[in-house]
Formats: C-alpha cells, structure tokens, sequence
C-alpha cells in the first residue's frame, strides 16, 4: 500500500509517538533494513525525506545528491513505512537557508561530534547541522522511537548524545542503532555509491577489507598501521583511518572496550565511509 505523503507540519499530529527513520531519500537497501526494523514493533512507520542543505559544506555535492522521489516512495511501501514526510525547505527553516547555516554555526554539539581527526576535521560544521535538521524533524513529527544506520557511527553518537542532554526537549525518545548493510561483496550500502563508476568498485571495498584486516590485528597502533597499508593498496585517499573507542571516539591505548575502526576514504571525487566493531584488545 502507498504510504501516506505528509507535505504541512500541521498534518503531523495524528503521527505523534511513531517510529521514525529520518533520511536525505536516495533510498537504498540500507535504509529498507532500518524501516522493515522499525516497521516490526508496534508504531506506525514515518520516513522523512529532506536533502539538508545545513549539513553540506560549500564545495560538498548538496546540487547533485541523488534524488530519487517516485523509487523511493516505492522502497518505503514496501519496507512497511506508514506514511512519508516530505517537508519544504520553509518548513524546516523558516527563517531562510542563510539565517539556518548562521544558526547552525551557534549551536552546541555534544562532544562527540567534534573529537579530532574524525568527521569534523574533513567536513567542518557537518554535525552542526546534522544536529540542527535531527532536532527539528524530532520535534515536528513527535517520535517515540528512532532508528539510525550504524554505518554513520559517528553521526548516530552524536544523535543519541543530543538526546540524552536533551531528555525533556525529545520527551523520552529512544534512538535505535541498526546494522550496517553490505553488498554480497563487504562494500556498505550507501547513497553515495551511485557516484561510483563499475570499474571503482574493486577499489571502493578496500575500505570493508581494512577493516576486516584491522579486526585480525593484535594491537590498535597495528590495525591503524594496516588499515592504512590496505586502503592505500586499493588507491584510496585516506582521509583517517582510525581505531576509536566506540563510545567516546577517543583514542585508545589497548585496554579500553568496546572500540571501533572508523575510515573515510576518496575514490576520485566520491568519499565513502564505514566502520566496524573491533575485537577487545587486552
Ligand atoms: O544520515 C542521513 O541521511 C542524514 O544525515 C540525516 C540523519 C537524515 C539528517 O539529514
């Protein structure tokens, strides 16, 4: 059955208290997972589908991200989804895109969101308005639950971090993390793999493999060094390549679990990111 398309903030209340799975569209296998997850409890499902501007930088693809209206409309009905918000730029910021980005520039993160040599050192100001545009989709549509993608680790502790600073802003909404899904061949779905060309492919799973190499390593300063050589074998740019503690995103010195392996690479114009649970090094 076709969803419901909500396009007005004020068609939202009935929706109050569903589970939520916020997205940018460009709906791929990945995103089918986090719905069909959420459709198993007993809430009705609203995807939302909004390309946020706030949260590309100036030379980022924001003009040319994927928009793919009619298929993914498509992947929510069958993926379970109730009822899709489709908000218009005013709705989300009414105040116009440049008072947005300026407001956005003023927010306070949680500390996750900027810890060095992660995502905000390639993409400054990204988290600023991945906070922003979360925040306000969470208190127009009223979630109970949320579901988010483990691949974006970061971004999925920067999410749960604002909540929990925030319990009576979000009224008690519990933010579910999902499995990251693979291709057949270890590549992590992702929007952004429609960039790539056929014959990138071979090179983009450099970055699954680095991190099943670094899950094999006895030592984090080892599976660092190795997640490097494996990248660069494959002709990736490395942007980092990092073993993390999963909770913090602190570095760690070989005791501390659980950790993670944290990668962001460039094929050409097109960055790829993935990340893995790493084994307990003691
Ligand atoms: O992960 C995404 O697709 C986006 O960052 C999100 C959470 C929908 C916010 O725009």
């Amino acid at each position: 059955m076709r969803p419901d398309l909500i396009e007005e903030a004020s068609s939202l209340a009935p929706w109050s208290g569903c589970a939520f799975v916020p997205t940018m569209g460009a709906l791929h296998e990945g995103h089918a997972s986090l719905i069909r997850s959420a459709a198993r409890g007993s809430r009705p499902v609203v995807v939302s589908i909004f390309v946020n501007p706030t949260q590309f930088g100036p030379s980022e693809d924001y003009a040319r991200y994927p928009r793919t209206l009619e298929a993914d409309l498509v992947t929510c009905a069958a993926a379970g989804a109730a009822a899709v918000f489709l908000p218009a730029i005013e709705t989300i910021y009414p105040r116009g895109i440049d008072a947005a980005r300026e407001d956005a520039a003023h927010l306070s993160l949680p500390a996750v969101a900027t810890q060095p040599g992660l995502e905000d050192a390639c993409r400054p100001g990204h988290f600023a308005g991945v906070v922003q545009v979360v925040s306000r989709l969470f208190e127009l549509v009223r979630p109970a639950v949320a579901h988010f993608g483990e691949k974006d680790w970061q971004q999925l502790r920067v999410i749960t971090d604002m909540v929990e600073m925030h319990p009576t802003r979000f009224d008690g909404l519990r933010i579910v993390p999902e499995p990251t899904v693979r291709e057949d061949n270890g590549l992590a779905m992702s929007s952004r793999n429609r960039y790539l060309e056929p014959g990138q492919i071979e090179a983009a799973r450099g970055l699954s493999r680095a991190l099943q190499v670094a899950c094999a390593a006895q030592h984090p300063g080892t599976a660092e060094a190795l997640m490097h050589g494996t990248l660069e074998e494959h002709g990736l740019e490395v942007q980092y390549a990092v073993v993390r503690s999963a909770q913090s995103l602190m570095p760690v010195h070989g005791f501390e679990a659980p950790t993670r392996g944290l990668i962001a690479a460039k094929l050409g114009n097109v960055r790829l990111i993935d990340t893995m649970a790493l084994p307990i090094w003691r």
